[in-house]
């Protein structure tokens, strides 16, 4: 079901020195930060040619990043996101094998325009996944 690594989302205490980590040491494209007050993160997108990797930064006052960096001072991988044809099929996919999709269930729109839903960490191996309709 799943297709592509869409990205990997990387939650970072300082946005001005991971983009200078990446574009100066790794030599990678780093783009400009981006505001998304409805998801409470300022995000950084880095262009890899297989795929993307996603800083995420907190915004405003209850940032969803802001206690995954209480609990990693330093940063840390936060998420993975695929690709899916069509996210209502995957959520009810996700529902029947058991997995927990997180919030009411039903897709939000991500911070690339397009619908994602989130599967608890729990139910993948401690790994927080995101699936969007690509
Ligand atoms: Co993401």
């Amino acid at each position: 079901m799943i297709g592509r690594l869409n990205h990997v989302a990387i939650a970072v205490p300082d946005l001005d020195a991971a983009c200078a980590q990446y574009r100066d040491a790794l030599g990678a494209s780093v783009g400009a930060p981006q505001d998304e007050p409805d998801h409470g993160v300022t995000v950084v997108f880095v262009e890899l040619p297989n795929t993307k990797i996603e800083f995420l930064h907190p915004l405003g006052a209850d940032s969803p990043i802001a206690a995954f960096l209480e609990k990693n001072p330093a940063g840390g991988i936060h998420h993975i996101c695929y690709e899916v044809d069509d996210i209502l099929t995957a959520r009810d996919r996700m529902v029947e094998t058991g997995a927990r999709v997180l919030g009411s269930g039903e897709p939000k729109i991500g911070a690339h325009g397009k619908p994602v839903l989130f599967l608890h960490p729990k139910d993948f191996m401690g790994t927080l996944v995101e699936l969007e309709q690509a």
